[in-house]
């Protein structure tokens, strides 16, 4: 693997390559962007990884000078899985030599709600970010997890709407095997914060099994979900059903097309997100039995 530290040597080492796959990361690498990279080498030829600590997309009161910085480690990683081609690992200074004061603003709907309303400026730092990205590596194709499923969203849009030549490829969420999300910021947590950690997971997987199950108050099952985890310690910014094509709020009563029930929530000082897809679930049959209930007729 290739570790090239300006845009110079990026484009030398990529030049004449027509189906660059490309994979953007902040670093401290866990086996979800492993995942990514594997994702990758099956859609393009070579893989380019980047790992920047992206400053425009922290709030001032955010992780931005705690964020682990962990290049050496994230390496070894990346030479030991044998999937990456070229590692760009740029200073600041390579890629934000002077203020950057052209950005890309995320548009009302999809950039201002969720992680855009509790983050906000967060989509306007990524968009600006993995356009510079895109335009430095001009990949054919970019992998983005479904950990950050607002995130992959905004991308996709921001590449339909400027016509990018970039497939967008959604890589699915890996977890530990308690179901925990992997993250980056999953190492902030203090030993019993990680024990309590996966009730976010399963909080989720209630509001989906509730759903499936026929229940339609989704009000009331988004309000048991975040009860459940405020009795445990938890701040929930947000849980809540969302519609799969655009993210805006599922209405309750109907048959529902493919939601995702979607999270955020602190614990302790740490801020984590997840999120969960259901599939689409027609309305309930007169009769059919609440969840919890036992089979009628059985
Ligand atoms: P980062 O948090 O490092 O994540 C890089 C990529 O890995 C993102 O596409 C993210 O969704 C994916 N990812 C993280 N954890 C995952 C998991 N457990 N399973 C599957 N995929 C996972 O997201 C960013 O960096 C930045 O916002 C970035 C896009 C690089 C722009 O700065």
């Amino acid at each position: 693997m290739k570790v090239v530290h300006t845009v110079q040597e990026l484009r030398d080492q990529l030049r004449g390559q027509l189906r660059v796959s490309f994979v953007p990361t902040m670093g401290n690498l866990h086996e979800g962007h492993l995942a990514l990279m594997r994702t990758a080498r099956q859609h393009g030829d070579p893989v380019v990884a980047s790992i920047f600590v992206n400053r425009l997309q922290f709030g001032p009161n955010e992780d931005f000078h705690r964020y682990p910085r962990t290049l050496a480690a994230d390496i070894e990683k990346l030479e030991r899985d044998r999937n990456v081609y070229v590692l760009f690992a740029p200073s600041e200074e390579e890629l934000y030599p002077e203020p950057q004061t052209y950005r890309i603003q995320p548009p009302e709907g999809l950039g201002d709600i969720l992680e855009g309303q509790f983050r906000p400026g967060f989509f306007e730092g990524v968009t600006t970010i993995v356009l510079k990205l895109f335009s430095c590596v001009q990949p054919r194709v970019a992998v983005f997890g479904k950990k950050d499923y607002q995130q992959l969203m905004v991308v996709r849009q921001m590449c339909r709407q400027f016509q990018l030549p970039v497939e967008v490829i959604a890589q699915e969420t890996v977890r530990a095997d308690d179901g925990l999300a992997l993250s980056s910021r999953n190492g902030y947590l203090g030993s019993a914060e990680r024990a309590e950690a996966p009730r976010l997971y399963r909080a989720l997987q209630t509001v989906r099994d509730r759903i499936l199950a026929g229940e339609r108050d989704l009000g009331a099952i988004e309000r048991a979900a975040v009860a459940e985890l405020s009795q445990h310690g938890w701040n929930v910014d947000y849980l809540t059903v969302r519609h799969q094509s655009d993210l805006q709020p599922a209405k309750s009563g109907e048959a529902l097309p493919a939601t995702v029930v979607v999270a955020a929530a602190r614990l302790g000082q740490t801020r984590l997100i997840d999120n969960l897809e259901i599939p689409a679930a027609g309305v309930p049959a007169a009769g059919a039995p609440a969840a919890g209930d036992p089979i009628a007729g059985a």
